[in-house]
């Protein structure tokens, strides 16, 4: 059953035809919201709100191990994460990009499973964050849907909740980073050690500090704007994976 966990601006899908919801506990606490299971174009897909129902939990304080480990507990078997992000460079607001490589620039986040007591020590592997194979079913729903979507990006994660310094972000690019969210860590490893295929959708709503119009600040209004017109492609988007995620296991 195909995942789908929604940021900044997708706290709905409103192509769900919503079966039933559930609140699940787990032994890392609660997720962020109600689990919302129901059929996404004809296909069983399970819905997330990262931020919960009414946008109210910063990315610093999301409980990133309770929203996997419900997922996987429910019968997730591929998660695919919707994230809106800053454009470094190579990409501009407006655009989707399937990254496939990451910088964590996080600290402070409960970011992993695997974290001493009775466990034997585990090291994932993690040099591909993004599973290859989803990437590719991302990429040709979007040629299906007809939707131009950006193959490939860096995605730095930082902590937030506030906006970076262009200096920051000038590090960040010399560092190999082409765009800058909040969510992006732990999400992806906790996902790699509970065996889930993640892929992300990258939702471009504003140069990143210091670039392009925001150059002297980042307007919130202009990303609001951004946000609306771009989330109806992620729907679009979303419709067309979810047979393709169809019985996917690895
Ligand atoms: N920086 C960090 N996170 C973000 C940004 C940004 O510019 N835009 C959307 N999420």
């Amino acid at each position: 059953m195909l995942a789908i966990i929604g940021g900044t601006g997708l706290t709905r899908l409103s192509t769900l035809a919503v079966a039933h919801r559930e609140v699940v506990r787990t032994p890392y606490g609660e997720p962020s919201a109600a689990l919302v299971f129901g059929q996404l174009n004809a296909q069983d897909a399970v819905f997330l709100a990262r931020h919960g129902h009414g946008h109210t939990i910063p990315p610093h304080r999301v409980n990133y191990r309770a929203n996997l480990w419900a997922l996987k507990d429910r019968g997730a078997t591929a998660v695919v994460a919707v994230a809106s992000v800053g454009a470094i460079c190579r990409c501009a607001p407006g655009d989707l990009v399937v990254p496939h490589q990451l910088i964590d620039y996080t600290s402070g986040r409960e970011h992993t499973f695997f974290d001493g007591g009775d466990q034997q020590v585990v090291h994932v592997d993690f040099t591909q964050p993004y599973s290859t194979e989803f990437r590719a079913r991302l990429l040709a729903a979007a040629k299906e849907a007809n939707l131009a979507v950006v193959d490939g990006g860096v995605y730095g994660a930082v902590c937030g909740p506030r906006l970076e310094t262009a200096a920051e972000i000038d590090r960040m690019e010399r560092d190999g980073a082409t765009l800058v969210g909040m969510t992006g860590m732990p999400e992806a490893t906790l996902a790699r050690e509970l065996g889930l295929p993640y892929a992300a959708i990258c939702v471009v709503v504003n140069h990143a500090a210091g670039r392009g119009d925001s150059a002297e600040e980042i307007s919130m209004e202009r990303i609001a704007k951004v946000l609306e017109t771009a989330m109806d492609r992620v729907h679009i988007l979303l419709k067309h994976v979810a047979p393709l995620a169809k019985g996917h296991q690895r």
